[in-house]
């Protein structure tokens, strides 16, 4: 049988969710994507309209087939989270079901079951400013989109996961070492994930058998890194200080996060693996 995947944080066809749904594709999964709900009726008409058909194409010769896009707000658990203003916003009232609870029973509803689920999501509102200028509720709302959705997806996709199955998230550089312009908090939410993905190995990994594992990636000129505002910047500086002198194909990322997810990577669960060209090894730039 093959296996079933569900990608969290699809809504175009620039960032690292779209490059991991094409390598598990290859690799022969079936496509399921959770899109964010402001996103979705751009997202689906793009779709439709074959304006990703060119980056559809897998290397093998087929073309990525997405069998089922769910509506998905990853900030909100569960109906009774949601609060007033938000359910008849006019870009929500359009689709149901989208809290996390209602997602994972969706997906239960038409698949049964997943093997694989992966959370290439984040959202801080005020990521454009310094961690001293970060208010509390931009600070807190960073790592409820970025961080605490990784924890609720788990918690409600993990009783649908087949054991042996596989869990991965994104994660950045920043968590660790000094970036300045990665702000609002982002960089705590980084931190709180890579701290998360051990925590969770070890709960997930003793009740249902899954694995646990994040990516930290290098630059990528996605939608969400372009509205941080010096996304060229850093891929510049890669390019001019990593081991290899090369810009970060999203395609790389794809890659591991197919070996992650697959049998080859049976016993690794817990780590963080970095995709970056080898930057994150660096002490002085030369
Ligand atoms: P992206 O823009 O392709 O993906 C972010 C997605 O999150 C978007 O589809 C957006 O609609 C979705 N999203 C935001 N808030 C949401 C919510 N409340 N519920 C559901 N979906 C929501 O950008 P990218 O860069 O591919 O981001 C994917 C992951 O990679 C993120 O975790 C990001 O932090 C991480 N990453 C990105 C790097 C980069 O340079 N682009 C570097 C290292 C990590």
């Amino acid at each position: 049988r093959g296996k079933r995947a569900f990608i969290a944080g699809v809504a175009d066809d620039q960032g690292f969710g779209w490059a991991i749904a094409k390598a598990l594709s290859a690799a022969g999964a079936e496509i399921l994507v959770g899109t964010w709900v402001p996103a979705l009726n751009i997202f689906e008409s793009s779709l439709r309209r074959g304006k990703f058909d060119e980056s559809r194409r897998l290397p093998n010769g087929g073309l990525l087939e997405i069998a089922k896009v769910y509506p998905l707000d990853a900030v909100f658990d569960t109906p009774d989270d949601v609060p007033e203003d938000i359910k008849n916003n006019k870009r929500y009232a359009g689709s149901e079901a989208w809290t996390v609870k209602e997602c994972a029973e969706a997906v239960k509803a038409d698949f049964g079951t997943i093997d694989i689920l992966v959370h290439s999501l984040a959202n801080g509102p005020e990521v454009t400013k310094p961690l001293l200028e970060t208010s509390r509720n931009g600070y807190l709302a960073a790592v409820s989109a970025s961080t605490y959705s990784y924890i609720s997806l788990l918690k409600y996709f993990a009783p649908i996961m087949n054991p042996g199955g596989s869990s991965l998230s994104l994660t950045y550089v920043a968590s660790e070492q000094i970036i300045p312009g990665y702000g609002g908090g982002m960089s705590s939410a980084k931190a709180a994930l890579e701290s998360d993905t051990r925590v969770l190995a070890f709960e997930v990994g003793r009740k249902y058998g899954i694995r646990v594992n994040t990516i930290s990636a290098g630059p990528l000129r996605s939608r969400a890194a372009k509205a941080i505002g010096f996304i060229d910047d850093m891929i510049n500086y890669s390019c001019a200080n990593a081991p290899l002198q090369k810009e970060l194909d999203a395609d790389d990322v794809g890659n591991a996060a197919a070996f992650l997810a697959s049998p080859l990577a049976s016993s690794v669960t817990g780590t963080l693996l970095y995709v970056d060209n080898g930057l994150h090894a660096m002490g002085l730039a030369v």
